[in-house]
């Protein structure tokens, strides 16, 4: 698990750029599934197959991409002015490095003649990758490139950290699952899926297609166990955590009661969760033609959007359990 995450953390991915990632899981996933294709929205699909002809369509989804930084304009000594891909604050990005798809890396800094940091806004800020003109900095990067950050992941004892955990995480507990799963009484559709942080497209287009009977993403979720955060009742290494409801959904009784279910009868640990803001794939999911019954594993991780993503190992290991549980027997 471990070199896996380092791998998929490493790999540069914001939304729309997924292509590097996806090729990443491909050859991951190669050989412990039955198909694997692409679709026009760049959707990475892999597909399990079952004998029982009966067989349930399981929609599991994880998103490959990340947060970014847009250049938006390049000014004439060559500073960078950017603006979000998906939900960047300015103080996670303040003076973080940030890589673009060629390499090139930029230090983020701010206007200092502001005089109240909390009136710090992205437009405020540039990206200064060190030329000292326009036309330097044009040989470089173009309007339009998108920058992440460069942050490769570090551990420290059970903890991992680093950026895109969110949700490369999820990306690396689905290909544990895949390697994992033995025999299933379900079709099994693993979906990577593009642009979720700019509003869950990948998995709208995706689930439209499969149809599936039953959807479930693996995603990161915020902890409330750090000093002074907001309340919430996930703690990170307590255990996957089964969603009941968040921005985006509120997951279907059928499928969250199963999660729990299964969790309880394996004696694998697990937390509820009621995220009060953000959403995640089933978001899209769920709403999917005539409705699909969905729910979330989600890992729980500090500090989400920033550098800085921490997860717990045994949340990733105790995810794959408890999606192997699920998957290996039927689905009502
Ligand atoms: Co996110
Ligand atoms: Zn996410």
């Amino acid at each position: 698990m471990k070199e896996l995450l380092v791998r998929l953390t490493g790999i540069y991915g914001p939304s729309g750029r997924e292509e590097a990632v996806r090729q990443a899981i491909r050859q991951e996933i190669e050989g412990f599934v039955d198909e694997i294709t692409e679709d026009v929205m760049g959707n990475l699909i892999a597909v399990k197959k079952s004998s029982n002809p009966d067989a349930k369509k399981v929609m599991l989804a994880a998103h490959m991409d990340q947060i970014g930084l847009i250049v938006t304009n390049i000014d004439e000594n060559g500073f960078l002015r950017f603006s979000n891909v998906g939900g960047v604050s300015p103080f996670n990005v303040l003076h973080r490095r940030v890589v673009f798809q060629n390499g090139v890396t930029g230090a983020v800094s701010y206007e200092t003649e502001l005089d109240d940091m909390k009136k710090l806004k992205l437009d405020k800020m540039y990206i200064d990758i060190g030329a000292r003109s326009r036309e330097e900095a044009g040989k470089h990067v173009q309007i339009g490139d998108a920058a992440v950050y460069h942050a490769p992941m570090a551990q420290s004892g059970d903890r991992y950290f680093g950026c895109a955990m969110d949700d490369r995480a999820g990306c690396a507990v689905l290909v544990e699952t895949i390697r994992s799963v033995k025999e299933s009484p379900n079709e099994l559709i693993f979906v990577f899926t593009v642009q979720e942080e700019v509003g869950l497209r990948g998995a709208k287009t995706s689930a439209y297609t499969i149809n599936p009977d039953i959807g479930i993403s693996v995603d990161v979720t915020l902890t409330g166990d750090t000093p002074k955060s907001r309340p919430m009742a996930v703690n990170l290494g307590d255990g996957p955590a089964v969603k009941v409801k968040d921005a985006s959904v509120i997951c279907h009784p059928k499928v969250k009661d199963l999660m729990i279910q299964r969790a309880e009868e394996a004696g694998i640990p697990y937390q509820l969760e009621v995220l009060e803001y953000g959403g995640t794939d089933s978001g899209a999911i769920h709403l999917s033609r005539e409705g699909v019954p969905s729910g979330v594993i989600s890992i729980p991780c500090r500090y989400v959007h920033s550098a800085h993503e921490m997860v717990d190992r045994n949340d990733l290991e105790n995810a794959v359990k408890l999606l192997t549980c699920i998957l290996e027997k039927e689905i009502v």
